[in-house]
C-alpha cells in the first residue's frame, strides 16, 4: 500500500481512452505506443518518476501502489535515515547529492527549496497518454512552481517548469532543470558533437559516475549540440537495445546532462543555461524553463527517432504540402546579382522541375559582400532600380514560388542601422564584442531594435509575392548584454526571436521559414514551433551530408531537413563526386539545387530532371516514411532508407562511402519490412552509378528478385562491388 494521501487526483477532463492513462491513489499511469510513464505524486515532495520505459500493461491500483512500494530505495550505510529517490525537480533539501533542479537566491537567502504540492490536475488524452501538473509552493523561500509532464500520442514524453516569486522581493534564477530517471542496465551514453560545415558527428562512451555535461554558450543551438543525449544497454544500435534519450528544445544557451550518482541512481536532465542575472524575478515575476523531451525505446536509435518523427508529424502545424524542389542562389551566384544571370538560372531551375527559387544573400542596399549591409533591409535601388519585381514576377511567371534570404538578427557595423542606433547592438559594457563574419547582433530585446526589425521584414513580404523566407544566422552570441546596465541577454534574445517568426507568420499566414543558421546551427524542437525546415548545413558535398543528414534524422524527419545538389567540387571541401551520388544524397530530405545550372552540360541537366522527377514521384513515401538504418555495415558503407507505415513499399539506398578492407560489400540487410509479407527488390534508376547499372555481373539486380521482410533482414541481398561515392538505390515494394 502506498503511505501517501490516498486521495484521487483531480481530474480535469472526460473519461479517459481505453489504455491511456489510470488514476490511482496518488500513483498516475500513463501509457502510449508501447510507453509507461508511472508517476508518483506525493503530498510532501514534487513528484518521482517510479517508472519510464516499456508498457507495463493496464495495472490495478494495487499494483501501482506496489510498484512504487518496490521502488523505493534501499538503505545503505552512512545513508540518509530514509533514502530518497530521484525527484522531477531534485531537491538538496531531499539530501539530493547531485545537480540540483532549481538553483537560485533572494539576496543569499532561500537558495535552498522543499517544494510542497498545492493542486494536481490529470488530463489523459484521447489518442494515448496524457498530461499531468503539479503546483507546488515553498512559502519559507517565498517560490511557486509548476511542473508539467506530458506522455504524448507518439510515446514521446516532455516536461517543463515555471518559477514564480511569491516573494516580496527579488530572486534570481540561477539554473532551472528538469531530470527523468533512467535505470541501471543503461550502460553506455551516446549523443553528438559538431563544428561548422561538419555538424552532427557521434560520440560514445561508457556511462560512468559523475556527470557528462553538454553546455551551449553561443547563443544559438550549435554546430556542437547533442541534438540527442542517449543512455541505453551495452551495444545499443540503429536498431538493437534499449534506450532513453533527451533533447532540451532550446534555442539559446543550453545544457544537456547525464549524471549518475554513487548511489546507482541515474539521471538525464536539461534546460536553459542562464548567465549571472538573467533572470531576476520581481515580485510576482515568473521564468519557465524550455520544454525538455524524453524518448524511450527498445528499438534502439531507429525507435527514439521514430517517436520524435511521429511527434513532429502529428503537429497541426507540419508542412503538409509535397515539400518543394528548391533551387537556392547562393552557391551559384554568391554576390553576383545580375537580373539577367538570375533570370536565366531561374529558367535552368523550370526545366528541371523545380518548384521554388530562393534568392540568398546580396539583395539589399550596401551588401556586395560579406562586409556590409547587414541591417538595412531595403532593396538596394542601385542594384535592382525597379525593385525585386522583375525578378519576382519573373520567377512566379515560370511556375515557381519565390523565396527570400534575410539575417534579420545582425547588423554589420557598416550599415546605415548600425550608424544610427550604436545602442542597438548586444554587448557588454562600453565594448563592442569581438566581431565575427564582421557582424554583431542586435539587441531584439530592444523594442524599438525589434519593431524596426518586423515593420522592415513585414515591408517586404507585403510588397512581393513571397512564399519562403531563408532565415540566416551566422555568429555566436559574445558578450551579449541588453538594456541599459548590459545584463546578459541571451535569454530575451532568444524569446524575442520567437516571437519575431510567429508575429510575421501571423500577419503573413502561407510564408515558411527556413531555420538557416551558418548551415544546421539552430536545429532544435523549440525553433521549429516557429520555423518550416532547417538547412542542415552549409556542406553539400555529398560524402560530408551523408553523415551530417544520418545524424540530423536523429530528431528530425527528412521533410523538414534541407538538402541540395551542389557543385562538383564541392566548394566546402573541393572533393569531387558524380551528380549521382551528389542528387542520391540530396534526394532522402527536402530536395533541392544549388550550383549553376545554366553552367551544367545538357546531359547533366537531363539527368538532375530524372533526379527531380524521381523525388516528386516518390516523396511522399520519403515524407511519411519509417527511418530506417541498418546496423553492423561494413564501416565503408552506409544502408539507410524509409519504409511506408504500412510496409507496402520501401525505398533504400546502399552507399559506399570509403574504401573497405575487403572488395564488395557482401550481404546486405534490409530491415524494418514487413517480415512475412513478400517484396520485390529492384534497383531504382536513375538511383545507381553507371559503373553499377545493369547489375554487371549481378544477375539478380537486373532481374530483381521476391523475397519476404524476413529473409531481406536476415539474409539480405548481396549488393554490386561500387566504388567509394558510389551509390545504389533499390526500391522494395510489396508483392
Ligand atoms: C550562410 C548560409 O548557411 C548559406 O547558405 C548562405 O545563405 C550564406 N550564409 C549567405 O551569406
Amino acid at each position: 500500500m502506498t503511505q501517501h494521501d490516498p486521495t484521487p487526483l483531480a481530474s480535469t477532463d472526460g473519461p479517459a481512452a481505453a489504455g491511456s492513462g489510470a488514476v490511482a491513489g496518488r500513483t498516475l499511469h500513463l501509457r502510449a505506443a508501447g510507453v509507461s510513464l508511472v508517476v508518483d505524486v506525493p503530498t510532501t515532495s514534487v513528484p518521482v518518476v517510479v517508472h519510464w520505459g516499456a508498457d507495463l500493461g493496464d495495472l490495478s491500483e494495487r499494483q501501482l501502489d506496489d510498484l512504487v512500494a518496490s521502488g523505493r530505495p534501499a538503505r545503505s550505510n552512512n545513508d540518509l535515515d530514509v533514502p530518497q529517490p530521484a525527484r522531477l525537480l531534485p531537491e538538496t533539501s531531499w539530501g539530493w547529492s547531485g545537480r540540483p533542479g532549481l538553483s537560485g537566491h533572494r539576496a543569499g537567502a532561500a537558495w535552498s527549496t522543499r517544494f510542497v504540492p498545492t493542486a494536481v490536475h490529470v488530463e489523459t488524452g484521447t489518442g494515448g497518454g496524457g498530461r499531468l501538473q503539479v503546483d507546488c509552493a515553498d512559502g519559507t523561500a517565498g517560490l511557486g512552481l509548476v511542473l508539467e509532464l506530458e506522455l504524448l500520442p507518439s510515446g514521446l514524453l516532455r516536461h517543463r517548469a515555471t518559477v514564480t516569486n511569491t516573494g516580496a522581493d527579488g530572486y534570481e534564477v540561477a539554473d532551472l532543470a528538469l531530470s527523468l530517471p533512467v535505470p541501471v542496465v543503461a550502460t553506455e551514453v551516446f549523443d553528438l558533437a559538431g563544428r561548422w560545415a561538419k555538424e552532427r558527428i557521434p560520440q560514445r562512451r561508457p556511462l560512468t559516475f559523475g556527470a557528462h555535461v553538454r553546455e551551449n554558450r553561443r547563443g544559438r543551438t550549435g554546430p556542437d549540440a547533442p541534438l540527442v543525449l542517449a543512455v541505453g544497454t551495452e551495444g545499443f544500435g540503429f536498431r538493437r537495445g534499449e534506450v532513453w534519450a533527451q533533447h532540451t528544445a532550446f534555442s539559446g544557451n543550453h545544457r544537456s546532462v547525464v549524471e549518475r550518482l554513487n548511489s546507482g541512481t541515474t539521471t538525464l536532465s536539461g534546460g536553459e543555461l542562464l548567465l549571472p542575472g538573467e533572470v531576476l524575478l520581481a515580485a510576482g515575476e515568473s521564468y519557465r524553463s524550455p520544454w525538455v523531451f524524453g524518448a524511450w525505446s527498445d528499438a534502439g536509435l531507429d525507435g527514439i527517432a521514430a517517436r520524435f518523427h511521429e511527434h513532429l508529424r502529428a503537429r497541426p502545424h507540419h508542412p503538409g504540402s509535397p515539400r518543394p524542389v528548391v533551387v537556392n542562389t547562393w552557391e551559384a551566384v554568391y554576390f553576383d546579382l545580375d537580373l539577367d544571370k538570375l533570370l536565366e538560372l531561374a529558367r535552368a531551375a523550370a526545366e528541371v522541375g523545380a518548384e521554388r527559387y530562393v534568392l540568398d544573400d546580396g539583395w539589399f542596399r550596401h551588401r556586395r559582400s560579406d562586409d556590409a549591409g547587414l541591417g538595412d533591409w531595403y532593396v538596394d535601388e542601385g542594384v535592382w532600380p525597379q525593385g525585386l519585381h522583375p525578378l519576382v514576377d519573373g520567377v512566379r511567371a515560370l511556375g515557381l514560388q519565390f523565396g527570400l534570404w534575410v539575417e534579420p538578427e545582425m547588423v554589420n557595423p557598416d550599415s546605415d542601422l548600425a550608424r544610427a542606433h550604436p545602442d542597438w547592438i548586444l554587448r557588454s559594457g562600453d565594448r563592442l564584442p569581438l566581431e565575427s563574419r564582421q557582424q554583431q547582433v542586435l539587441d531584439l530585446g530592444n523594442p524599438d531594435a525589434y519593431a524596426y526589425v518586423l515593420e522592415r521584414l513585414d515591408a517586404v513580404l507585403s510588397e512581393y509575392e513571397i512564399s519562403y523566407l531563408k532565415w540566416d544566422h551566422n555568429r555566436d552570441l559574445v558578450e551579449a548584454g541588453s538594456g541599459p546596465v548590459r545584463a546578459p541577454g541571451v535569454h530575451a534574445q532568444t524569446l524575442a526571436v520567437y516571437r519575431l517568426f510567429d508575429e510575421l507568420r501571423r500577419r503573413h499566414p502561407g510564408v515558411e521559414i527556413e531555420s538557416c543558421s551558418s548551415g544546421g546551427l539552430r536545429v532544435d524542437l523549440e525553433v521549429l514551433e516557429h520555423t518550416d525546415r532547417v538547412w542542415a548545413s552549409d556542406c553539400i558535398d555529398p560524402l560530408e551530408r551523408q553523415d551530417i543528414q544520418r545524424w540530423t534524422l536523429q530528431l528530425l524527419p527528412p521533410e523538414l531537413i534541407g538538402s541540395h545538389v551542389g557543385a562538383s567540387p564541392s566548394h566546402t571541401t573541393h572533393r569531387s563526386s558524380d551528380l549521382s551520388f551528389r542528387a542520391g544524397t540530396a534526394f532522402f530530405a527536402s530536395f533541392g539545387i544549388e550550383t549553376d545550372l545554366t553552367r551544367l552540360s545538357a546531359d547533366e541537366r537531363e539527368e538532375l530532371a530524372r533526379w527531380v522527377t524521381l523525388y516528386k514521384d516518390v516523396r511522399g513515401l520519403l515524407h511519411t516514411g519509417t527511418l530506417v538504418r541498418a546496423d553492423d555495415v561494413d564501416p565503408s558503407f552506409r544502408v539507410h532508407g524509409t519504409v511506408a507505415p504500412d510496409g507496402s513499399d520501401a525505398l533504400f539506398a546502399v552507399v559506399q562511402t570509403g574504401t573497405p578492407d575487403g572488395s564488395v560489400p557482401g550481404r546486405v540487410r534490409l530491415p524494418g519490412l514487413l517480415p512475412q509479407a513478400e517484396y520485390e527488390v529492384t534497383a531504382q534508376e536513375p538511383g545507381h552509378d553507371p559503373a553499377v547499372r545493369g547489375g554487371r555481373d549481378l544477375p539478380w539486380l537486373a532481374s530483381g528478385v521476391r523475397l519476404t521482410g524476413r529473409a531481406l533482414e536476415a539474409a539480405g541481398v548481396v549488393a554490386p562491388a561500387m566504388q567509394p561515392q558510389q551509390l545504389l538505390l533499390l526500391r522494395v515494394r510489396r508483392a
